[in-house]
Formats: C-alpha cells, sequence, structure tokens
C-alpha cells in the first residue's frame, strides 16, 4: 500500500504500470461531467500522476492544469498531452505547498492523491484547496473505502474522516461508493467518491 514517504519517481519508473495508471480516463469523472454538473471552467487535477484525467478533461474543453509531486510522472504527462495535441499546464509540486495560480479553479479533481497523505496532512491539505478555489467551487474526491482495505491495494479513508475533514468548509453533496479503476492487481478496490462544493461564506 502506498505511504506519504513513497518514493513516487521510483514508482513511475517501475516497467510495469502502477494499479492507478489504466490510461483510459476515470469512470467517476466521465460519469460526472455527463452528468451537466460540471461545465468547462478552470479546473485543477491534484496528484494527476502521468496525466490521463487533466488530459482528458482539456479535451472536454477545460482549461486544464495538474500537479504532481513526481517530476517521472509529469515528464510522462507532458508526453502525452504532446502526443493528443492538448495544452495542459503541468506543474511538479506538492499539494501540501501549492504555487500561486493567479486566477481560482471553479473545479478540482483527486483520484487517489489525499487518500496517500498522512492523517496530519490532511488539514494542510485542505487549506491549499482553500487557497486556489473560491466559494461555489466543486470538488470531485476518489479515494479507497475504509470499508474495505487491500492488501494489495489503495491506502483507505472512512466515511467519517471524510466528513470530518471537509465539511467544515465544503458542503457535501454526496458520497458514493464505487469500484476505483485498476490494472494489475487481483482484485478492484472499493473507493469512495465524493462531490463537495466550497461553502459560500
Ligand atoms: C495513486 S496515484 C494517482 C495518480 C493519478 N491521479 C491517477 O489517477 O492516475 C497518487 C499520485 O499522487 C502523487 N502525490 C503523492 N503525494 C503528493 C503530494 N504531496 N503532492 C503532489 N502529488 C502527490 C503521486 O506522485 C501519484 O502520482
Amino acid at each position: 500500500m502506498p505511504t506519504p514517504d513513497r518514493d513516487w519517481d521510483q514508482t513511475y519508473r517501475d516497467p510495469q504500470s502502477p494499479p492507478w495508471d489504466t490510461r483510459r480516463p476515470s469512470t467517476q469523472l466521465r460519469l460526472l461531467l455527463e452528468s451537466g454538473s460540471v461545465k468547462p471552467c478552470r479546473a485543477l487535477d491534484l496528484g494527476c500522476g502521468t496525466g490521463t484525467n487533466v488530459i482528458f478533461l482539456a479535451q472536454q474543453g477545460f482549461s486544464a492544469t495538474g500537479v504532481d509531486l513526481s517530476g517521472v510522472a509529469i515528464q510522462r504527462a507532458r508526453e502525452k498531452a504532446r502526443a493528443a495535441a492538448v495544452s495542459v499546464n503541468f506543474v511538479c509540486a506538492s499539494v501540501l505547498a501549492l504555487p500561486d495560480f493567479g486566477v481560482p479553479f471553479a473545479f478540482v479533481f483527486d483520484c487517489g492523491c489525499f487518500h496517500t497523505l498522512a492523517k496530519d496532512q490532511r488539514r494542510t491539505f485542505v487549506e491549499q484547496v482553500l487557497g486556489v478555489t473560491r466559494p461555489g467551487s466543486i470538488f470531485l474526491l476518489l479515494c479507497g473505502n475504509a470499508k474495505e482495505p487491500l492488501d494489495p491495494g489503495p491506502p483507505t479513508v472512512s466515511e467519517e474522516e471524510i466528513r470530518a475533514t471537509f465539511s467544515r468548509d465544503f458542503d457535501i453533496e454526496w458520497i458514493r461508493e464505487f469500484r476505483l479503476d485498476t490494472v494489475n492487481l487481483p482484485k478492484t478496490p472499493l473507493g469512495y467518491a465524493t462531490l463537495m462544493r466550497r461553502r459560500l461564506p
């Protein structure tokens, strides 16, 4: 299971794709866009990995930025965006110390980054998201589900932990169980998809 001090560059150098790197856009992200709840806008993918989802957002008309700690993943993401002839702003940075992006993002997506953080980093994560969004911004968070931990499998978070972390600053519209899109795992992990909207002041 991934840990906060994991060497992400080394993970991405491994010739076998990591389980989350399916090369297909996230089903939950696709469903959300198909529902029409999120229209093209300025979007940020936190822990974007090799860029599949943020490239998909750009292809759907979003003005898209992807952030990841791993330089190896960001380099691969840039190559994929170039091959797909789409414009994406890729930034190698920590979600715990985001740069100043200027204009706030109206949509934030996180597939599997938040759940890798240590519990004592969660408040910093929320503060960083608050720093790059505005009231009304929408956040789709995908993480492993503590009801069904798997080894091998992703780190997990409980519904109570999600509510405790985010409900001070976000109205949680729904939390749904789903099966994470993965490759190279014996069992498909259970996840939580959370849709939330930053609270108006
Ligand atoms: C489980 S992977 C998911 C990658 C991508 N979202 C996807 O679905 O393919 C978690 C990602 O978070 C990144 N990550 C972990 N800690 C991070 C941090 N503090 N700041 C930015 N990225 C981080 C890792 O490098 C990795 O790419």
